[in-house]
Protein backbone atom coordinates (compact mmCIF):
# COMPACT_ATOMS: atom_id res chain seq x y z
CA UNK A 1 0.00 0.00 0.00
CA UNK A 2 2.77 2.16 0.69
CA UNK A 3 4.43 1.37 -2.32
CA UNK A 4 0.81 2.39 -3.88
CA UNK A 5 0.42 5.59 -2.14
CA UNK A 6 4.37 6.29 -3.40
CA UNK A 7 3.89 5.40 -6.44
CA UNK A 8 0.62 7.64 -6.98
CA UNK A 9 2.57 10.68 -5.07
CA UNK A 10 4.68 9.88 -7.93
CA UNK A 11 2.86 10.32 -10.43
CA UNK A 12 1.48 12.90 -9.53
CA UNK A 13 4.38 15.23 -8.63
CA UNK A 14 5.12 13.67 -12.27
CA UNK A 15 1.96 14.85 -13.52
CA UNK A 16 2.52 17.92 -12.28
CA UNK A 17 6.03 18.57 -13.43
CA UNK A 18 4.50 17.76 -16.60
CA UNK A 19 1.95 20.64 -16.36
CA UNK A 20 4.15 22.67 -15.74
CA UNK A 21 6.54 21.98 -18.41
CA UNK A 22 4.46 23.96 -21.42
CA UNK A 23 4.75 26.88 -18.70
CA UNK A 24 8.27 26.53 -18.64
CA UNK A 25 8.99 27.81 -22.47
CA UNK A 26 6.45 30.18 -22.65
CA UNK A 27 7.97 32.11 -19.84
CA UNK A 28 11.51 31.07 -21.15
CA UNK A 29 10.02 32.38 -24.83
CA UNK A 30 7.94 35.26 -22.97
CA UNK A 31 11.71 36.39 -21.44
CA UNK A 32 13.22 35.76 -24.41
CA UNK A 33 11.40 37.92 -26.50
CA UNK A 34 11.15 40.98 -23.83
CA UNK A 35 14.70 40.44 -24.04
CA UNK A 36 14.78 40.79 -27.84
CA UNK A 37 12.53 43.76 -27.56
CA UNK A 38 15.16 45.43 -24.78
CA UNK A 39 18.02 44.66 -27.84
CA UNK A 40 16.29 45.75 -30.55
CA UNK A 41 15.51 49.07 -28.74
CA UNK A 42 18.82 50.30 -29.07
CA UNK A 43 19.35 50.14 -32.94
CA UNK A 44 16.01 51.43 -33.78
CA UNK A 45 17.01 54.94 -35.09
CA UNK A 46 18.95 53.19 -38.12
CA UNK A 47 15.67 50.58 -38.55
CA UNK A 48 13.71 53.64 -38.81
CA UNK A 49 15.69 55.27 -41.70
CA UNK A 50 15.62 52.40 -43.10
CA UNK A 51 12.01 52.34 -43.15
CA UNK A 52 11.75 55.71 -44.56
CA UNK A 53 14.34 54.98 -47.34
CA UNK A 54 12.20 51.79 -48.59
CA UNK A 55 9.14 54.39 -48.23
CA UNK A 56 10.68 57.04 -50.38
CA UNK A 57 11.73 54.41 -53.03
CA UNK A 58 8.52 52.70 -53.17
CA UNK A 59 6.98 56.14 -53.62
CA UNK A 60 9.42 56.65 -56.71
CA UNK A 61 8.40 53.26 -58.48
CA UNK A 62 4.49 54.19 -57.89
CA UNK A 63 2.63 56.78 -60.31
CA UNK A 64 -0.91 57.74 -59.27
CA UNK A 65 -3.00 59.41 -62.79
CA UNK A 66 -6.18 60.51 -62.53
CA UNK A 67 -8.86 61.43 -65.37
CA UNK A 68 -12.27 62.94 -65.33
CA UNK A 69 -15.56 63.52 -66.83
CA UNK A 70 -13.78 66.86 -68.25
CA UNK A 71 -11.71 64.85 -70.26
CA UNK A 72 -8.60 65.91 -68.64
CA UNK A 73 -5.87 64.23 -66.46
CA UNK A 74 -4.61 65.67 -63.47
CA UNK A 75 -0.97 65.98 -64.29
CA UNK A 76 1.23 67.25 -67.58
CA UNK A 77 4.27 64.70 -66.45
CA UNK A 78 4.64 61.40 -65.43
CA UNK A 79 8.29 60.49 -63.67
CA UNK A 80 9.72 57.07 -64.41
CA UNK A 81 12.81 56.15 -62.20
CA UNK A 82 14.75 53.67 -64.06
CA UNK A 83 16.38 52.32 -60.69
CA UNK A 84 12.71 51.03 -60.20
CA UNK A 85 12.53 47.59 -62.65
CA UNK A 86 8.98 48.42 -63.06
CA UNK A 87 7.12 51.57 -62.29
CA UNK A 88 3.54 50.58 -61.10
CA UNK A 89 1.04 53.22 -62.85
CA UNK A 90 -2.55 53.66 -61.65
CA UNK A 91 -5.04 55.23 -63.62
CA UNK A 92 -7.91 56.42 -61.72
CA UNK A 93 -11.00 57.88 -63.81
CA UNK A 94 -13.52 59.91 -60.90
CA UNK A 95 -15.94 60.83 -62.78
CA UNK A 96 -18.77 59.18 -63.62
CA UNK A 97 -19.71 58.82 -67.14
CA UNK A 98 -19.07 55.42 -69.41
CA UNK A 99 -16.25 53.73 -70.72
CA UNK A 100 -18.37 54.24 -74.66
CA UNK A 101 -18.72 58.09 -73.87
CA UNK A 102 -15.67 58.90 -71.47
CA UNK A 103 -13.65 56.31 -71.71
CA UNK A 104 -9.84 57.04 -70.62
CA UNK A 105 -6.63 55.00 -71.01
CA UNK A 106 -2.53 56.12 -70.29
CA UNK A 107 -0.91 55.09 -73.44
CA UNK A 108 2.90 55.59 -73.62
CA UNK A 109 5.06 56.16 -76.34
CA UNK A 110 8.48 58.14 -77.83
CA UNK A 111 7.00 61.56 -78.91
CA UNK A 112 7.97 60.97 -82.87
CA UNK A 113 5.11 57.87 -82.41
CA UNK A 114 2.32 59.43 -81.16
CA UNK A 115 0.44 60.67 -83.89
CA UNK A 116 0.94 56.94 -85.58
CA UNK A 117 -0.65 55.13 -82.48
CA UNK A 118 -2.99 57.34 -82.34
CA UNK A 119 -3.70 57.29 -85.69
CA UNK A 120 -3.62 53.31 -85.49
CA UNK A 121 -5.18 53.46 -82.30
CA UNK A 122 -8.48 55.01 -84.05
CA UNK A 123 -8.79 52.06 -86.18
CA UNK A 124 -8.15 49.37 -83.80
CA UNK A 125 -11.64 50.59 -82.02
CA UNK A 126 -12.84 50.56 -78.21
CA UNK A 127 -12.88 46.73 -77.80
CA UNK A 128 -9.32 47.16 -78.33
CA UNK A 129 -8.72 50.01 -75.73
CA UNK A 130 -8.20 52.12 -78.72
CA UNK A 131 -4.87 50.57 -79.34
CA UNK A 132 -3.59 48.87 -82.10
CA UNK A 133 -2.80 45.32 -81.24
CA UNK A 134 0.82 44.45 -80.40
CA UNK A 135 1.82 47.62 -81.83
CA UNK A 136 5.48 47.87 -80.86
CA UNK A 137 5.50 51.68 -80.64
CA UNK A 138 3.36 51.56 -77.29
CA UNK A 139 5.83 51.21 -74.57
CA UNK A 140 3.07 50.73 -72.35
CA UNK A 141 -0.80 50.72 -71.72
CA UNK A 142 -4.02 50.31 -69.74
CA UNK A 143 -7.15 49.24 -71.07
CA UNK A 144 -9.60 52.21 -70.90
CA UNK A 145 -11.81 53.23 -67.92
CA UNK A 146 -14.69 54.61 -67.53
CA UNK A 147 -16.21 56.70 -64.47
CA UNK A 148 -15.34 55.29 -61.53
CA UNK A 149 -13.08 52.52 -62.40
CA UNK A 150 -8.90 52.26 -61.89
CA UNK A 151 -6.65 50.00 -63.39
CA UNK A 152 -3.21 49.36 -62.69
CA UNK A 153 0.09 47.90 -65.13
CA UNK A 154 3.42 47.35 -63.98
CA UNK A 155 5.90 49.32 -66.48
CA UNK A 156 9.04 47.83 -67.54
CA UNK A 157 11.68 50.81 -67.31
CA UNK A 158 14.30 48.88 -69.34
CA UNK A 159 12.02 50.34 -72.69
CA UNK A 160 13.09 53.68 -71.82
CA UNK A 161 16.17 55.62 -72.21
CA UNK A 162 17.00 58.54 -69.52
CA UNK A 163 16.07 62.03 -71.11
CA UNK A 164 14.36 60.44 -74.01
CA UNK A 165 11.49 62.10 -75.75
CA UNK A 166 8.32 60.11 -74.20
CA UNK A 167 4.38 61.48 -73.67
CA UNK A 168 1.35 59.80 -72.26
CA UNK A 169 -2.40 60.01 -73.91
CA UNK A 170 -5.64 59.03 -73.66
CA UNK A 171 -6.01 57.57 -77.31
CA UNK A 172 -10.20 57.43 -76.78
CA UNK A 173 -10.58 59.50 -80.31
CA UNK A 174 -10.69 63.35 -79.74
CA UNK A 175 -8.76 63.31 -76.32
CA UNK A 176 -5.48 63.58 -76.62
CA UNK A 177 -5.70 67.34 -77.31
CA UNK A 178 -6.56 67.56 -73.88
CA UNK A 179 -5.15 64.57 -72.06
CA UNK A 180 -1.51 64.20 -72.91
CA UNK A 181 1.57 65.24 -71.05
CA UNK A 182 5.09 64.26 -70.93
CA UNK A 183 6.97 60.97 -69.92
CA UNK A 184 10.42 62.09 -68.07
CA UNK A 185 12.78 59.32 -67.20
CA UNK A 186 15.41 59.20 -65.17
CO1 LIG B 1 -9.87 59.77 -72.58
Amino acid sequence: MKTYLALISTAVLALSACSQEPAQPAEASATASAASVVSSEAPAADTASETVAAAATDAACEVVVESTDQMTFNTKEIALNKACKEVKLTLKHTGTMPLSSMGHNVVISDSKDVDAVLADGAKALIDNNFVKPNDERVLAFTKLIGGGEEVSINIDTAKFTAGGNYEFYCTFPGHSGLMRGKVVVS
